[in-house]
């Protein structure tokens, strides 16, 4: 699979990442499937996971996702001891009662941080990401202020965004160094080309993770029958979904897709993608998926 350089860390990881949320929330796997699909995604080669402490099904149930992900990485590690896996985590919502809501407080995300130290079983988070800023009831220059303060106390060695406008990444590197920035982005939700923010992290060399890469739950079905998609994927003998996160993959040295799975076919073709050469179908697979430019 391929791999590339984590934005300016010193951390080389695979280009594709398994996003862990689908093995936590409503609808999850029991325990031992879920362990199944990320020793599935590690044994396809991925290096990169994706998860967040309200990957869980509710407020009690905080940090779910980062335990489930602890567990079956130290497991497989005891048969693949010298595998380097960079696990990202995310801190800046709460799931009050199941519902998904912004808390972007230092307060909050200092705690919150704290409880992920413990449900990752480490002393430091190699990547902690804001979830999403919260103005403007919750300044974003404290915000960013509380991840600086975590990363001085060592907690945090490097800090991500989510969320973000291209605003909000000049101003927090104005502040603390950013080594990524995690956006929706799939084939239906080109966004971030339009609004700035792919186009920031490439010339600033900051990892971007595109998130629900094959569409999340809202465009997952019109992304398995996309056309421009389809005709690539007959060619190579691909899914559509492969070709969505190879093309993904493709647009940069800096992107990393991050699907998720809850299934271990689905870990293991999204890890197929990773070895895909598209470098014959980009262009035409670019005209017809991103925004055209005015
Ligand atoms: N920062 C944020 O605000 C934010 C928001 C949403 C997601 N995320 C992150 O991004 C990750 C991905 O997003 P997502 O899980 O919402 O959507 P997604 O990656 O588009 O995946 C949606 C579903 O598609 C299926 N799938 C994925 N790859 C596939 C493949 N190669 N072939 C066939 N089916 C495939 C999986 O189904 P099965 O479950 O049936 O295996 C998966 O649950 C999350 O897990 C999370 O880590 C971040």
């Amino acid at each position: 699979m391929l791999t590339r350089r984590f934005g300016p860390t010193d951390f080389t990881t695979t280009a594709i990442g398994l996003g862990g949320m689908p093995l936590s929330i409503k609808g999850r796997p029991d325990e031992t499937a879920g362990i199944e699909v990320i020793h599935a995604a590690l044994d396809a080669g991925m290096r990169l996971i994706d998860t967040a402490d309200v990957y869980c099904l509710d407020h009690e149930d905080i940090g779910h996702n980062e335990a489930l992900i602890a567990n079956a990485v130290a497991d497989w590690q005891v048969a693949n001891p010298s595998a380097e896996i960079l696990i990202a985590t995310k801190g800046g919502l709460e799931r009050p009662d199941g519902s998904w809501t912004r808390n972007a407080h230092p307060d909050h995300l200092k705690r919150a941080c704290e409880a992920s130290l413990r449900a990752l079983g480490v002393d430091q988070i190699a990547v902690y990401q804001l979830h999403a800023p919260q103005e403007p009831l919750v300044p974003f220059e404290d915000t960013i202020g509380a991840l600086a303060d975590l990363q001085r106390e060592g907690k945090v060695k490097h800090i991500g965004l989510s969320n973000v406008e291209v605003d909000h990444i000049r101003r927090a590197r104005a502040m603390v160094e950013i080594v990524s920035v995690q956006n929706r982005c799939h084939p239906l939700d080109t966004a971030v080309f339009k609004n700035g923010v792919f186009d920031e992290c490439a010339r600033e060399g900051i990892a971007f993770m595109p998130y629900s890469p094959v569409g999340g739950w809202k465009d997952r079905k019109a992304i398995q029958c996309h056309s421009a998609l389809g005709r690539v994927a007959d060619q190579l003998d691909a899914s559509c979904e492969e070709i969505a996160i190879g093309w993904l993959m493709h647009l940069g040295e800096n992107v990393f897709p991050i699907p998720g799975a809850s299934k271990i076919r689905s870990a293991q073709s999204s890890a197929r993608a990773g070895s895909l050469d598209l470098s014959a179908h980009m262009e035409a697979l670019s005209a017809a998926l991103l925004p055209k430019r005015r």
